[in-house]
């Protein structure tokens, strides 16, 4: 199993960072009953990006959340030395890691690093960084992260030249190889995001801000499906 089956056409993926980490276990119930299949945990280790956020061990409590119901995990490393963490995150029930272009000086070696722990793999990349430059690595990955905000917190405002740099990096990979856009994803650009070729939305706030997710992330749904 792996992103070509996780993505069911599209999929508005949540970002727990915005989640109320006090009844996390409940929030996500609740989107599994709502439909959601991928969940996104974003890691930040205080170097590559500002904030220290979470890591294996609030994974390994939720993971069994999720995958009893059928989902999986989809991992967003903003951190330096990525690659030292995938067995962490693999045994704490990770099913994909991403990791920044800008952290590593071999996409191809640290792709292959974490398929030796069954990880998919994705690489992101930051909005200084071009389409093309990242279309080069693409063959090595399962997905590929365009950033619409700079990495490291949640409820930043969307990144309008995101809609461009999507196009361009269509235009250079495989249409099977997923796309997915991070930061500011909500109603307001969902549907022009679908119709760049973004196949995987994460969004943080526009899920959790308001008091019902589930409705939130079905709302969203259907601007994209
Ligand atoms: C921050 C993270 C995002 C964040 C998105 O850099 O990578 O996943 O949670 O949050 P929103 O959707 O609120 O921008
Ligand atoms: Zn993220």
């Amino acid at each position: 199993m792996g992103w070509s089956e996780w993505v069911r056409g599209a999929e508005i993926e949540p970002s727990l960072y915005a989640s109320d980490m006090s009844r996390l276990g409940e929030e996500i119930r609740a989107l599994l009953e709502a439909g959601t299949r991928v969940f996104h945990f974003d890691v930040g280790d205080g170097h590559f990006v500002e904030p220290i956020t979470i890591g294996p061990i609030v994974l390994q409590w939720i993971s069994p959340i999720v995958h009893d119901a059928g989902g999986v995990i989809d991992v967003h490393l903003m951190v330096e030395n990525p690659a030292k963490h995938f067995r962490a995150f693999a045994a704490a029930g990770g099913d994909s890691v991403t990791f920044h272009y800008e952290a590593v000086a071999d996409v191809a070696a640290t792709a292959a690093a974490a398929r030796d722990h069954e990880l998919q793999v994705g690489v992101a990349f930051k909005p200084q960084t071009t389409p093309e430059d990242v279309a080069e690595v693409a063959g090595a990955v399962d997905l590929v992260l365009c950033m619409s905000i700079e990495p490291g917190y949640s409820g930043q405002a969307f990144m309008p030249e995101t809609y461009e740099r999507v196009r361009r990096l269509r235009a250079l990979i495989p249409r099977e190889l997923p796309v997915q856009v991070d930061g500011g994803v909500g109603v307001e650009n969902a549907a022009r995001l679908r119709s760049e070729g973004v196949d995987l939305f994460v969004a943080g706030s526009s899920v959790f801000e308001g008091d019902d997710p589930a409705a939130a992330y079905r709302r969203l749904t259907e601007l994209v499906r």
